[in-house]
């Protein structure tokens, strides 16, 4: 029986590519770092779809893993928070994609836009592979192997969270019913008392019977505040509802974390190599020599021209580091010419520095010691690993492959 409680369960991913930036701080790491004192968190560096665009790269990947784990408790990930993990690590991820590559239609997965997307941008290497078709499910697997409810992800992964519900919900409708799962379900509806018990099958005939989807999800928050029943009573319940059966992968909701616009640089993926892209790791001057080098209002030609900050990604900036009262200055200086460009860009250098000065020191106590930042993560594998083998216990009973 699961005792998981997938609301307050977090499980994000993110695919080592170097070192990090301030997108991948201001569109992740800062939410993820508030996430782990009010969730149970899970975060995975997930190595496994690295390969999956660079398999022919794979002399860079280590480093880029440990890059990523630095910067990860730089940022204030914290090992005594949250498990942070490494994909590979935890081989149950391969055992349940393989698993759930036997139920998953190819259509599904060639219809995810990521696919074709990645394929076209990538043209001179071939990526007709069944690793790159298969991203989605092995993220659908990383996901449900935890069961986690909750991931904290960007706009771009919204499809890949959304074919990560249709794969449990296709998983839970073929094998999550147990023999005698109508009884089980029945004798559950008794336990949740008189009032309630009606308001539930009142509920469940408007759905199944009109299609009600309102009277659906009224009945799912109903059941969402029941106290006085077992975990495994409501994932009957809530798989009762809509005809499936016993809800054995959690379906996953994606938490939207918007990454500031001003940090996408080529649609949507800010580019590791751009000379304009801030690293969290890169020293004071190098934040200075960026921002004076950022583009401003191209219409700004002179310092006698007034400015439009609405066409200046420097104004972007100063709207998410700076006071209202420095954010006039900018206005009312930009419009009238009042200030230059540089003079503008000060304060957020400024900013940039002092937000970036407590993670570096945290980054330098880390690339030091190695073997502490290998061991945090050997021990996240051994905790996640933990939780993945109970999932992966009860598929495979679900699936019939019980030898014992
Ligand atoms: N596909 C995600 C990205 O490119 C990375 C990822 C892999 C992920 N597995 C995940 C994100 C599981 C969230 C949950 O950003
Ligand atoms: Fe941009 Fe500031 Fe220059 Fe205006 S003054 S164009 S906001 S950098």
């Amino acid at each position: 029986m699961s005792l998981v409680d997938s609301e307050r369960r977090v499980l994000s991913g993110m695919r080592p590519s170097g070192p990090l930036h301030l997108g991948h701080y201001h569109g992740a790491l800062k939410d993820w770092v508030k996430l782990q004192h009010s969730y149970e968190c899970f975060f995975c560096i997930v190595d496994w779809h690295a390969l999956t665009a660079e398999y022919d790269e794979v002399g860079r990947i280590s480093q880029h893993v440990m890059d990523m784990a630095v910067d990860w408790l730089a940022a204030g990930v914290s090992p005594s928070s949250a498990t942070l993990f490494i994909q590979s690590q935890v081989p149950e991820h391969a055992e349940l994609h393989v698993l759930l590559s036997m139920i998953c239609p190819l259509s599904w997965l060639e219809r995810v836009p990521s696919y074709k997307e990645q394929q076209a941008q990538l043209h001179g290497k071939d990526l007709a592979t069944y690793g790159l078709l298969g991203y989605p499910l092995l993220q659908a697997a990383d996901i449900l192997l935890y069961r986690a409810g909750v991931v904290p992800v960007g706009a771009d992964q919204l499809p890949h969270i959304e074919f990560a519900r249709e794969v449990a919900r296709r998983f839970n409708h073929l094998y999550g019913r147990e023999p005698d799962f109508e009884a089980k379900a029945e004798a559950a509806i008794l336990k949740l008392g008189k009032k309630t018990a009606t308001l539930y099958n009142s509920l469940r005939t408007a759905f199944q019977q009109q299609g009600d989807v309102e009277a659906l999800e009224t009945a799912r928050a109903l059941l969402k505040d029941r106290q006085n029943i077992t975990l495994g009573d409501k994932e009957r319940l809530i798989g009762y509802l809509d005809g499936g059966g016993k809800v054995l992968l959690a379906e996953p909701q994606a938490l939207l974390c918007e990454s500031p616009k001003l940090f996408a640089q080529d649609g949507g993926k800010p580019s590791r190599s751009s000379s304009n892209t801030i690293f969290l790791r890169d020293s004071a001057d190098e934040v200075e020599e960026k921002i004076r080098r950022m583009p401003t209002d191209p219409t700004r030609i002179h310092r006698s021209d007034p400015g439009d900050p609405l066409h200046c990604s420097v104004w972007r900036m100063h709207q998410l580091y700076s006071s209202a009262e420095t954010c006039d200055w900018v206005l009312q200086g930009c419009k009238s010419a009042g200030i230059g460009c540089l003079e503008c860009k000060g304060p957020l250098i400024e900013a940039v520095q002092l937000e970036l000065k407590p993670l570096q020191v945290r980054a330098a106590d880390y690339q030091d010691s190695p073997d502490l930042v290998r061991r945090i993560f050997a021990e996240g594998a051994e905790r996640a690993r933990t939780e993945a083998r109970e999932t992966l216990t009860e598929v495979r009973l679900a699936l019939g492959l019980n030898y014992r």
